[in-house]
């Protein structure tokens, strides 16, 4: 079976490491199997890209299509444009991709125009929030695809709601996966911390990327004023998404340390020494729960349900002005358990298992 993978941005490298190992040790076993790499170019500067490659011993791509910023339409437009004779080229069995970005939908919509039966890692995931671009990139996904890999019983419990019921598996999270591995080589060790000057318990870790809190210059400047409160109490150490890069060239506050994008064995270190986490992202809400680390998420829902069920999740949506009270209450949250919501790491095997023993 030869699968084509499209990935292109970031949480996508990350969870394609999971994929690609996979697909190695089948062929190491002997399978006929291969995996052809696509990069989109959504994601372009080397700290967006290039290092999780290299971090994570990713195969380079076989083909980058270069398409790097634009807006949805465009980019997405490019995309198929540019992805198409790749795919009639290289003739493949089936096309893989995962999440919900652009590269995710384009990928899509090329394998469904050519009749390419389509896996798609991360389904049924759903915010009931239409207008943030990524549930839409979802939905559309999930209705063409042919396997539809669940993270867990709620995903597939969305998928069932809009009538997707077959080649629907729950097989975990593959950025569990992931994780597992990376932590068992970190050794206890977090430079990025280390090199503030920072402790493990001793700091808040804050990321913001989603456009709801990054396109409309009120609700940016709300949340660059948390931080600033939080870091009047507790220093914060804030790796910057490009998204945001310039509202900030000019922005400073005693306490909040502003940092390039880290890399992903450095951003694990960050989320396990962190007393708190405060996002707006996806993968980081659930590396939080792995991590036993108590996180505020900075939107008004959230797609990983379970995390807030489970009590280490809460939403503060626009309560941003209780967000610096509220980390110095999460203490209590630190005694719940944290059962294995999303699997138990080993994702991508059964994904890679499924999927050779029903190449479509
Ligand atoms: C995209 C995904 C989002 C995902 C996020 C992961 C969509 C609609 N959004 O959002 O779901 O959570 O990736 O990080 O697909 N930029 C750079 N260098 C880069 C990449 C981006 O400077 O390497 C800047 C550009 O100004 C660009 C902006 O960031 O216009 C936004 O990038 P884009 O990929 O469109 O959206 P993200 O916010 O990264
Ligand atoms: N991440 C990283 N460096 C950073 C910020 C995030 O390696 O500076 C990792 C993070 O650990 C997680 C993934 O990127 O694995 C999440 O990506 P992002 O927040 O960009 O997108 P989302 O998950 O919201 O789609």
């Amino acid at each position: 079976m030869r699968i084509l993978t499209v990935v292109g941005a970031r949480p996508q490298f990350i969870k394609a490491a999971a994929l690609s190992h996979a697909v190695a040790h089948r062929q190491a076993e002997g399978f006929a199997i291969s995996e052809v790499l696509v990069h989109t170019g959504q994601h372009y500067d080397a700290r967006m890209s290039d290092v999780f490659f290299d971090e994570l011993g990713i195969p380079a791509p076989a083909h980058h299509l270069g398409v790097g910023s634009a807006q949805h339409g465009e980019q997405t437009g490019e995309m198929l444009k540019r992805l198409e004779p790749v795919v009639l080229s290289e003739k493949p069995d089936c096309m893989l991709v995962y999440g919900d970005t652009n590269s995710t939908l384009a990928a899509a919509l090329v394998a469904s125009k050519l009749c390419i039966p389509l896996a798609h890692v991360e389904a049924g995931l759903r915010s009931f929030n239409r207008a943030m671009p990524e549930e839409i990139n979802r939905i559309l996904t999930d209705h063409v695809s042919d396997w539809l890999f669940c993270p867990s019983g709620v995903a597939l419990d969305n998928l069932a709601n809009e009538g997707i019921r077959r080649g629907v598996h729950v097989v975990g999270d593959v950025m569990y996966d992931v994780q597992r591995l990376t932590m068992a080589r970190l050794g206890g060790t977090n430079p990025v911390a280390a090199g503030l000057g920072l402790e493990d318990g001793g700091y808040v870790l804050v990321t913001i990327h989603r456009a709801s809190n990054t396109d409309d210059p009120a609700r940016f400047a709300a949340l660059t004023a948390m931080v600033a409160s939080i870091g009047s109490s507790v220093p914060v150490i804030w790796p910057v998404h490009p998204r945001v890069r310039s509202y900030l060239a000019d922005w400073s506050a005693p306490g909040v340390h502003l940092t390039e994008p880290a890399g992903y064995a450095d951003m694990i270190a960050l989320e396990h020494g962190a007393t708190a986490v405060a996002t707006d992202s996806g993968g980081v809400q659930k590396e939080a729960y792995w991590a036993g680390v108590p996180c505020l998420t900075l939107r008004n829902e959230t797609e990983w349900t379970e995390t807030v069920d489970q009590g280490w999740n809460m939403l503060v949506g626009d309560r941003l002005e209780e967000v610096p009270a509220l980390v110095s209450a999460l203490d209590v949250v630190r005694g719940l358990d944290r059962p294995p919501v999303y699997g138990d790491g080993d994702a991508a095997n059964r994904i890679i298992a499924l999927l050779s023993a029903d190449p479509g």
